[in-house]
């Protein structure tokens, strides 16, 4: 009688089990923060007299772009009818590539096509590298992605520093950059450590679903020992009225029985 009730609430709360939530919110850190590598990054305005260097702050390479170093010649793309658009999105797209030139870099603007079209936009070109810049001032880099660009590099920068490099080019100003392969920020969900030797946001994001695991539970065993205590009860006045009826058998006896 007992056994009816408590086995389907054990096997309720053993569906639940704290190991699989702290998996499900290890699975959320890791989507909030996936792994990326820093680009360094370094401009060289090529001037008649001196060379500018232009030290950029850390870029970001796109998903799935190869991690390696490039060096090559940077341009923005060619107004379109007389009007500067550097989103390369729209179909008519050219660079001004000088001749002999084995590597040049693009310089694009975040926003309205996808990373992916603007890398294979610049790629029909034979682009090295693809450079784009984010369209909104004080935005963090988000890591690209772009499948299906092959083997050319992809660079997420600020707009600040874009707009610092590109004050040289409308100076018809050459520019060199070189990209080299940063830190490697690695989210630990893949690693073999204790589920505490985590990044906080772990804890922040599992600590609530432990909580909410924990007043269920408590609920759901609550509502099962009332459960059996009306039933239980119930079935005592059952047997009271049986033995009432029968008048011989106590209810003494039935237990001990
Ligand atoms: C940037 O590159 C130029 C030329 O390759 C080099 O002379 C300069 O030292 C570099 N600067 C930094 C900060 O790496
Ligand atoms: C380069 O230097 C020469 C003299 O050394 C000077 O006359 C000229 O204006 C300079 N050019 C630039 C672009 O600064
Ligand atoms: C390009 O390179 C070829 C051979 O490598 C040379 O003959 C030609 O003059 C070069 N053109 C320019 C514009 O530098
Ligand atoms: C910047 O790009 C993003 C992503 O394409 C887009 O959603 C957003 O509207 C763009 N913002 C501006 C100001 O163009
Ligand atoms: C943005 O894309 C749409 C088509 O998707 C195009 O009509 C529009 O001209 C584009 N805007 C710019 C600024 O290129
Ligand atoms: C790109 O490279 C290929 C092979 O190296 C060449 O045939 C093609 O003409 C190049 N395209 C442009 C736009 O330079
Ligand atoms: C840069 O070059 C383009 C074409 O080569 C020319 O139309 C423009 O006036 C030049 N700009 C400056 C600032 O020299």
């Amino acid at each position: 009688m007992i056994l009816k009730w408590i086995l389907p609430s054990w096997i309720f709360l053993s569906s639940i089990p704290v190991l699989d939530l702290l998996n499900c919110s290890a699975f959320l850190a890791s989507a909030v923060n996936p792994p990326y590598f820093t680009a360094l990054l370094n401009v060289t305005v090529i001037h008649p007299n001196s060379s500018v260097s232009i030290n950029l702050e850390h870029g970001r390479y796109g998903q799935e772009s190869p991690k390696r170093a490039v060096t090559g010649l940077l341009l923005e793309p060619l107004p379109i009818n007389g009007v500067t658009n550097r989103l390369g999105c729209d179909a008519r797209t050219r660079f001004h590539i000088p001749p002999n030139i084995t590597h040049w870099i693009a310089l694009l603007e975040r926003g309205n096509c996808t990373f992916r079209q603007k890398v294979l936009r610049a790629a029909s070109q034979n682009v090295s590298a693809v450079v784009i810049y984010n369209n909104e001032t004080h935005q963090d880099h988000v890591t690209m992605t772009h499948q299906g660009t092959g083997d050319i590099v992809t660079v997420m920068i600020s707009q600040q520093k874009a707009k610092e490099i590109l004050n040289y080019l409308e100076k018809n100003m050459t520019l060199l950059i070189s990209i080299k392969v940063g830190s490697h920020f690695e989210s630990k969900h893949f690693s073999h450590s204790s589920y505490f030797d985590r990044s906080s946001s772990l804890v922040f994001v599992a600590i609530p679903f432990i909580i909410l695991a924990l007043i269920s539970s408590a609920w759901i065993i609550f509502y099962f020992i009332q459960k059996i205590r009306h039933k239980f009860a119930h079935d005592q006045n059952q047997l009271i009225e049986m033995s009432k009826e029968e008048g011989e058998v106590s209810l003494y006896d039935e237990y001990s029985a």
